[in-house]
């Protein structure tokens, strides 16, 4: 079929129609220039599809291996960039199976027996997003192991620990980075959940009905490697819950990314200076001289916002749809694509740059000595003593209120008077109001104690080898 045959076609999809399509129409309607990047699953789609075909039947060897050849031929002219992808033929399945027709003619013809491209999308997409999910997961990984690689240098590094932004009680910054850890392994254990079901095909489903020709969805689904075959062909070629849990929680990493962020820009600011990030993910300012601006973490609390958006886009493109397929679904590609586009980058970025932050410790243990965190401490060792918790926690609220009126921390006021507030206050006092001294105390499974950190650090390497 020569290229003006095929526009021909194009123009007009069959005898019904009698006119053709405006320039601005078939902009509008085509998504081949962002659905190109399927190509790789839509070959190897219908290349299952084809074998498939043969195993029953329903097209001769011949035309199975002429379907193979000319699917080797295409997957080379893409790969080098000869092939020439034509707005004319709308989306990434009918410009490979027209170029396909035209290399091997008839038996190109015959691969769309039994499938609809409302069944094939659903299977590329699906193929697309496993391999991609697949990568991401391994993305997760090297980023916990990053930021394992800094909590276990630093269990012993105490910085406050903050609630509403209040100095609350001192904490290991290590045990800060693994609540970091923490959620990134939620968010892959999330992934393999829903990998299962994206990993389901809906190819066999036709246009919406079914097909009346003998298929082996089972065979197909095997060659694929899918885990299970979609079981209601209207459901199937409709579905695209897969996307919206895929983009849901690409959301929760992009929130966890963009909570650590958060606390990456306000650490290195100079009100803090806890922490350094590398020069090569910063930026100067063309006035300032003096600047270097977390432009990395800046600028992924920014695309969380994106990610979000793509969310939400996906949820609205679904909500007002009849069964079974629409076009309105051609509008699930852009925002899946670029959630992962996305998603990738920040990861790869963050491992990089959590590998390379540099702590400062002094500054970290300065801050925590500042807002009485270890006051708490102080109530806990009355409560020892055998007061009860409440009379503990006003008697230590005087104490802090003294303490702050004469500019000190509660372990520079001399023994006798603490021991005004409460005489059964002894010596050993001053190691509990000791910032290590209130680290150690917490030492119980999911405490900041150093102990206890290590022994998540162990853990966590465990799981993530
Ligand atoms: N490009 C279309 C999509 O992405 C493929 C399916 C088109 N099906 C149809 N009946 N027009 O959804």
């Amino acid at each position: 079929m020569s290229t003006n045959q095929l526009d021909k076609k194009s123009q007009a999809w069959s005898a019904l129609f009698s006119e053709p399509m405006s320039d601005l129409v078939k902009r509008y309607t085509s998504s081949v220039f962002f659905d190109k990047r399927l190509w790789q699953a839509d070959i190897q789609g219908s290349l299952a599809h084809a074998e498939m075909l043969h195993a029953q039947g329903l097209i001769s060897a011949q035309d199975w291996a002429s379907i193979d050849k000319g699917m080797a031929q295409i997957r080379q002219e893409i790969e080098s960039g000869a092939f020439e992808w034509q707005l004319d033929l709308e989306d990434v399945h009918l410009n490979i199976e027209a170029r396909l027709t035209q290399l091997v003619g008839d038996a190109g013809k015959r691969l769309h027996t039994g499938r609809s491209r409302n069944d094939q999308v659903a299977t590329d997409v699906r193929l697309w997003l496993r391999s991609e999910i697949d990568e991401i997961g391994l993305l997760l990984n090297a980023l916990q192991s990053a930021l394992v690689d800094v909590a276990e240098q630093n269990t012993e590094t105490i910085l406050p620990g903050f609630t509403h932004l209040q100095v609350a009680q001192p904490v290991s910054f290590g045990h800060h980075l693994l609540a970091y850890v923490e959620m990134f392994a939620r968010d892959a254990e999330r992934l393999i959940d829903l990998r299962k079901r994206v990993n389901r095909l809906p190819l066999g489903s036709a246009a919406l009905a079914g097909t009346s020709y003998p298929l082996d969805r089972e065979r197909v689904a095997k060659t694929l490697g899918f885990e299970a075959v979609s079981q209601n062909s209207l459901d199937a070629v409709s579905d695209r819950d897969f996307a919206i849990e895929f983009t849901a929680a690409a959301s929760l990493v992009m929130i966890h990314i963009s909570r650590l962020s958060e606390e990456l820009i306000l650490w290195m600011s100079q009100s803090f200076g806890f922490i350094d990030l590398a020069d090569r993910f910063c930026t100067g300012s063309s006035i300032m001289p003096q600047k270097k601006n977390p432009d990395v973490p800046e600028l992924a609390r920014g695309k969380t916002g994106r990610v979000v958006g793509h969310l939400m886009g996906l949820i609205t493109l679904m909500k007002g749809q009849p069964l079974a397929y629409n076009k309105d679904n051609q509008e699930d590609k852009e925002p899946l694509f670029d959630t992962v586009d996305t998603l990738k980058d920040t990861l790869r970025i963050f491992a990089e740059m959590a590998a390379g932050i540099t702590v400062k410790p002094e500054a970290m243990e300065r801050a925590a000595k500042k807002g009485y965190a270890t006051a708490t401490d102080l109530a806990d060792y009355l409560v020892k003593k055998g007061l009860p918790f409440r009379d503990a926690h006003e008697v230590v609220a005087h104490a802090v209120k003294d303490a702050i009126a004469a500019g000190v921390d509660l372990s520079e006021l001399p023994l006798s008077t603490l021991q005004t507030y409460n005489p059964a206050i002894e010596q050993d006092v001053f190691e509990v109001l000791s910032l290590r001294g209130s680290l150690n105390a917490r030492n119980l499974l999911g405490g900041t104690a150093p102990v206890q950190v290590r022994s998540q650090v162990a853990r966590h390497r465990m799981r993530l080898a």
